[in-house]
């Protein structure tokens, strides 16, 4: 079968690779699951490891199948696979539990403390830009066939679920917490389904972005569910705070790690602000005014997060809002499918619109691999 690798920390190596269809024997217990890949989407990640930054390949191996957003159809199931059947779809989680924390022993290998962790298209595992993968069917989220045609945001959308959840968690300290204004930063694909995450849970949401709202399809999408727009560029983070009043939450997603501390500067009293940019670089900045934002902290009992991954329980969440957007907004999520790429062998195609998505006005490049 095809599949789509690179060589690790190399620039610019995505390749094609042949391999063998893999065999759900591969996996123990009869637990394995062939699933025929349906859809992969490409986001940051994925080119910044085709930029070398960063991705590990399998033991053995000298090369990394890329792709961790993921969406397919089950072909065939081991014998003790009880909870799927041929013909079912099926989104695949991306975090393995093979590290040595008690996190990864108790399943929850997201919060794992290990340096080296196990992600399938981005470290130490083969990823899914491939006609196919054998898995568990431990980490297969059955999908709806009604969300069938917008399953491929689910993995994007997980994380997001995670940082929520991680927020709510955390405000069980305040005994009662009722959030009202959100802010999100960033609209991008991650942004975008930030801003319908909060808007499903009722909060007045302001987006932000880098680019100027005219023309801009961001833009209308936040507005099209009731957020609004305002470009970087006319408004800091802090100034809006001003503007719509303080916020009660903050998610960061813009990858340009010196806008957080802006964001610190403009949560509301017992407020948190969420960080979900992973922010390879070595950027710095020296412009903070510290003890204004640690005064803030300390006498708002504000808080701040960091995200990474998420679990089964983050997908399971994201299945349930996919469908209540799909009811409630019908067709906004398939607004952000602008840019399908048929066939692995296209993969160039892929990276170019990674690489020049305001000139594409992309927000989501994906592959089709094979039809629903
Ligand atoms: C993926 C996560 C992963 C993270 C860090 C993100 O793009 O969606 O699953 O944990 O990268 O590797």
């Amino acid at each position: 079968m095809k599949a789509v690798a690179v060589t690790p920390k190399k620039e610019n190596s995505a390749h094609l690779v042949e391999m063998e269809k893999p065999d759900l024997r591969e996996i123990k217990d009869g637990r394995g699951v062939l699933v025929e890949v349906l859809r992969v989407g490409a986001c940051g990640t994925d080119r910044e490891i085709n930029n070398g930054e960063y991705g590990v390949a399998p033991k053995d191996y000298d090369y990394l199948i890329l792709g961790h957003e993921n969406f397919g159809r089950v072909v065939e199931t081991g014998e003790n696979v009880k909870e799927l059947r041929k013909g079912d779809y099926v989104v695949a989680t991306v975090r393995r539990p093979r590290g040595s924390s008690i996190y990864d022993k108790i399943g929850e290998q997201d919060f794992t403390t290990d340096d080296k962790y196990y992600e399938r298209g981005i470290s130490r595992l083969h990823g899914y830009m491939a006609e196919f993968y054998a898995e568990s069917a431990d980490f297969l989220i059955k999908i709806p066939p009604a969300i069938a045609e917008i399953a491929v945001l689910l993995e994007p959308l997980s994380i997001i679920e995670k940082g929520l959840k991680q927020a709510s968690d955390i405000q069980e300290r305040l005994k009662i917490w009722q959030p009202k204004t959100a802010a999100v930063l960033g609209t991008g694909n991650v942004g975008l389904l930030t801003v319908m995450a909060l808007r499903l849970r009722g909060y007045e949401v302001h987006g932000f972005g880098k680019q100027a709202k005219k023309d801009y399809l961001n833009a209308e999408l936040c507005e099209a569910i009731g957020a609004t727009y305002d470009s970087t560029d006319d408004i800091s983070i802090a100034e809006s705070a001003k503007k719509y009043g303080e916020y009660d939450l903050v998610f960061e997603c813009t990858g340009y790690s010196p806008i957080i501390f802006d964001a610190m500067q403009s949560l509301n009293e017992n407020g948190i602000l969420i960080l979900a940019s992973v922010t390879g670089g070595d950027r710095k900045t020296d412009q903070v005014p510290s003890d204004a934002i640690n005064q803030k902290f300390v006498l708002g009992n504000r808080a701040m997060v960091g995200t990474v991954n998420a679990s089964r329980e983050h997908f399971e969440m994201g299945v349930k809002d996919l469908a209540l957007c799909e009811a409630m907004y019908a067709g906004w999520l398939k607004r952000m499918l602008t840019h399908k790429v048929e066939g692995l062998e296209n993969y160039a195609q892929i990276f170019d619109i990674l690489e020049n998505s305001s000139k594409y006005k992309a927000i989501k490049a994906y592959f089709e691999v094979n039809k629903i």
